[in-house]
């Protein structure tokens, strides 16, 4: 008998633009259940609060995504730039997790991530400007001209990437994380050839002269402690997952506090209240909406359904999210939320490393926006904006969003005593 399994990923565009209720729906008929993912291969997928946390934290659930794709090569379809660029700390488990992990931690240390806030500052600023050049009742697109190249500028100077090079390599992650189904298309293996290349010769110019930047740091670590192989990984993972996930809750939250504008009011009239308001948009907006690849090494029983051995396992963490069992009226966007954290930063050893430095840029980001722009709007019907990323699983960000900025005024950055993080 043939087996028919939902799909998950690669939805029609009403559902990748507001997954939600799709989410809510799964989780109410069955908050863990197999399903085929929209490049064919099958997993379960774990959608209600308890289960997702348990999942993300428990060991017999590996992350070594290179030994899967030896011992069961239907559990994941080999994404680019392909296995040999897979060895980092989102994709091993212990001890080599710990290795990696406690490598890469030196540059994200509070005293080095604070230290950043003014660079992160100057850059959001000079991209204001930019915008601000086109007038106070021009449309401009927030994602090209802010959201975007503010994570991108500031993941560039924490990895020491010359200024100079920058919108060559932005240019190629743009082109490989629009995503695809089946096949890469020549285009992203030339993008993906492209980021290897260049990340190689910056290893060897820093090599040649080191500087105060992590690529420094961890080549000064390379032999001893760390394989070339697996810095070239590392420095691959951390561009992806330092930029456009920022820029996703960029996006993604300046739409939802202009959706509910009693919420972006009481937010302008207290700014003390931002840090706050960035964890509630982390988990209202879903930039990740699902952790990355996991799969069980031994049978494994989630909210009462037991996942065989060998099988994919797909946390959803922004259905985890919206469950009403753990935040009371989970659809409400409630900035003055106490509900305890949200999974949103994942869970576990896997815990967002770049959590504190994605929190400082998008602080300084809404600071820098509303303080100069506190009635900036939409320039387009909002059923008009569209939510693209390949399959729709790991990361939801706006393809673009145009908006009329309007003139510039106010003064919302708080005082150093407001400041919570
Ligand atoms: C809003 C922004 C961000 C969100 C929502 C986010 C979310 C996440 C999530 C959910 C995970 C865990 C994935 C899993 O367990 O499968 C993760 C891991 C990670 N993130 Fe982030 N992230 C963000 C920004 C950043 C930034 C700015 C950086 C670095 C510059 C970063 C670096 C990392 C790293 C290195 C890991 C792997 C940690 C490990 O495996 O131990 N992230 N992130």
């Amino acid at each position: 008998m043939t087996e028919t399994l939902a799909t998950w990923g690669g939805w029609a565009p009403a559902i990748r633009d507001d997954p939600f209720g799709h989410f809510a729906e799964a989780r109410t008929r069955c908050p863990v259940q197999r399903v085929r993912l929209a490049d064919g291969h099958p997993a379960w997928v774990v959608l209600g609060y308890d289960a997702a946390r348990q999942a993300l934290n428990d060991p017999r659930i590996s992350k070594d995504m290179l030994a899967a794709l030896q011992d069961n090569s239907d559990v994941v379809a080999e994404g680019l730039p392909g296995p040999e660029f897979s060895r980092h700390m989102l994709n091993v488990d212990p001890p080599d997790h710990t290795r990696l992990r406690r490598l890469v931690s030196r540059a994200f240390v509070p005293p080095m991530i604070a230290a950043l806030e003014p660079a992160i500052r100057a850059i959001a600023s000079n991209l204001l400007d930019e915008m601000d050049a086109a007038g106070p009742h021009a449309t401009v697109d927030l994602i090209e001209g802010y959201a975007y190249p503010l994570p991108f500028g500031v993941i560039g100077e924490l990895l020491g990437i010359p200024a100079a090079d920058r919108p060559r390599l932005h240019a190629w992650f743009q082109v490989l994380l629009t995503g695809w189904a089946g096949d890469p298309p020549p285009e992203a293996v030339d993008a993906s050839d492209g980021i290897v290349a260049y990340l190689a010769e910056l290893v060897a110019a820093k090599r040649r002269s080191p500087a105060g930047d992590l690529v420094s740091v961890l080549v000064a670590a390379e032999d001893d402690a760390l394989t070339t192989q697996e810095l070239l990984s590392s420095l691959f993972q951390l561009v992806v997952a330092g930029h456009d996930t920022t820029a996703s809750l960029i996006g993604n939250g300046v739409v939802a506090l202009l959706d509910h504008p009693g919420q972006l009011q009481a937010l302008l009239a207290d700014p003390g209240r931002l840090p706050a308001t960035i964890d509630e948009l982390v988990r209202f907006t879903a930039p990740v909406p699902h952790a990355t690849f996991r799969v069980t090494t031994e049978a494994v029983t989630l909210d009462g359904v037991e996942i065989p051995a060998h099988e994919q396992v797909l946390v959803s963490l922004g259905s985890a999210n919206r469950d009403p069992g753990r935040f009371p009226a989970p659809d409400v966007l409630d900035i003055g939320r106490s509900d305890g954290p949200n999974l949103g930063f994942g869970h576990g050893i896997h815990y967002c490393l770049g959590a504190p430095l994605a929190r400082l840029e998008a602080r300084v980001a809404f600071e820098e926006l509303l303080g100069r722009h506190p009635g900036l709007r939409l320039a387009v019907d909002r059923d008009a904006l569209a939510w693209a990323h390949g399959d729709g699983l790991v990361l939801r960000g706006l393809v673009s969003l145009p908006v009329v900025l309007g003139p510039s005024r106010g003064q919302f950055i708080p005082g150093p005593g407001q400041r919570q993080g």
